[in-house]
């Protein structure tokens, strides 16, 4: 391949007077990667952007490079230019990783991303240790412990950088939500903590914005429908992959909040999947409001007051995390 495509303006800074982040997708020419490398491209905290995948990166950055925003894109193929895809970034999204198909569970994901997901985070480790990192690749209750395992061992680990992402759980929730309540989707905010699968998936609808009340349908429904948002969409592509757009969206939604809080703007809270050393739960990772800030994690707020709904939903939420959390553990000691 060649590198770089666009390179002559490798040195440009992005239009409007502002440096700028540089951001890596690693995945970029995938379902998710595609789009959300378009949607970066548009953002105008993005000075450079580069598109790493092992297959088909070149036309994905010829095609993004002719947009007329202020991003610098450069495209990268395969593990030999790894390194110089990370060499400086600022931020690194990983959608990279094969995904579900009908039947299927995230886990039966794990023997394949895991892999790919702990390759990446080395080269991160080596050429970008600083940076903060959103791990979108399945399934996500394991390969953030095994990103923190890969970082650990090379000395690197900051949980604070380390995040998984759990926002399109977010933005399913406020749609749903807002479709029974008859609100616009954009005035709804639905903290949802725990894991992304299945019953870990805990939406606390008792602590939305605006606040309102739901019959016990209702918070049947609502949670159901959260809780198996990937599977709908699953189901509905019938063998050609899972969400890639929602997931594009939902993830600059978190990748902006991330450069917001790099730019060091107050009061930007998100939900996330983090190390949280067992300051909200037990668990050493768990989903939950964070606020982001010039180092990533700045603070993890605890859960709040829950419903007696919720606090059955977080045990079970707890108890399949537990076993989740042990699995790459062993697993990752095996492989490393
Ligand atoms: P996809 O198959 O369309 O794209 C994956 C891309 O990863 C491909 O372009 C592939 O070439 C690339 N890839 C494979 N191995 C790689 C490696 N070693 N290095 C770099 N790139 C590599 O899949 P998709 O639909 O984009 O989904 C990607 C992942 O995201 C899946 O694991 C899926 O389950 C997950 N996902 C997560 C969420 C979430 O909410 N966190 C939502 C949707 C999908
Ligand atoms: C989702 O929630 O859409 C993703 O985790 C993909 C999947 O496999 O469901």
């Amino acid at each position: 391949m060649e590198d770089g495509v666009g390179l002559s303006q490798a040195n440009c800074r992005a239009k409007g007077g502002s440096p700028g982040f540089k951001v890596a997708i690693l995945g970029a020419a995938g379902g998710i990667g595609q789009p959300l490398a378009m949607l970066m491209k548009m953002n105008p905290l993005v000075s450079v952007l580069h598109l790493y995948d092992v297959a088909n990166t070149p036309g994905v950055t010829a095609d993004i490079s002719h947009m007329d925003t202020g991003a610098v894109v450069r495209g990268f193929l395969g593990p030999q230019q790894l390194e110089d895809a990370l060499t400086g970034m600022d931020l690194v999204i990983i959608p990279a990783g094969v995904p579900r198909k009908p039947g299927m569970t995230r886990d039966d994901l794990f023997n394949i991303n895991a892999g790919i997901v702990k390759t990446l985070c080395e080269g991160i480790a080596k050429c970008c240790p600083k940076a903060i990192v959103n791990i979108i690749s399945n399934p996500v209750n394991s390969t953030v412990p095994i990103a923190a395992e890969v970082f650990k061992m090379a000395g690197t680990f900051d949980p604070r950088r380390l995040l998984g992402v759990t926002m399109l759980d977010v933005v399913r929730a406020n749609t749903f939500v807002a479709e029974v309540l008859g609100l616009d989707p954009r005035e709804v905010d639905v903290p949802v903590v725990g894991g992304h699968a299945g019953v870990t998936i805990l939406p606390l609808l008792s602590q939305i914005k605006p606040p309102c009340s739901f019959t016990p349908a209702e918070t049947e429904y609502l949670t159901s429908r959260i809780q198996n948002g990937g599977t709908e969409v699953v189901e509905a592509k019938a063998g050609a992959g899972s969400a890639t757009l929602s997931m594009a969206y939902a993830a600059v939604k978190f990748a902006d909040a991330c450069l917001h809080g790099l730019r060091g703007d107050a009061s930007i809270v998100e939900c996330a999947f983090v190390s949280s050393q067992a300051c909200v739960t037990e668990l050493p990772f768990f989903a939950s409001r964070v606020r982001l800030g010039r180092n990533g994690v700045e603070e993890i707020y605890p859960l709040g007051p829950l419903n007696e709904y919720e606090r059955s939903g977080l045990e079970k939420a707890k108890k399949e995390l537990a076993t989740r959390a042990l699995k790459p553990s062993r697993d990752i000691r095996i492989s490393l």
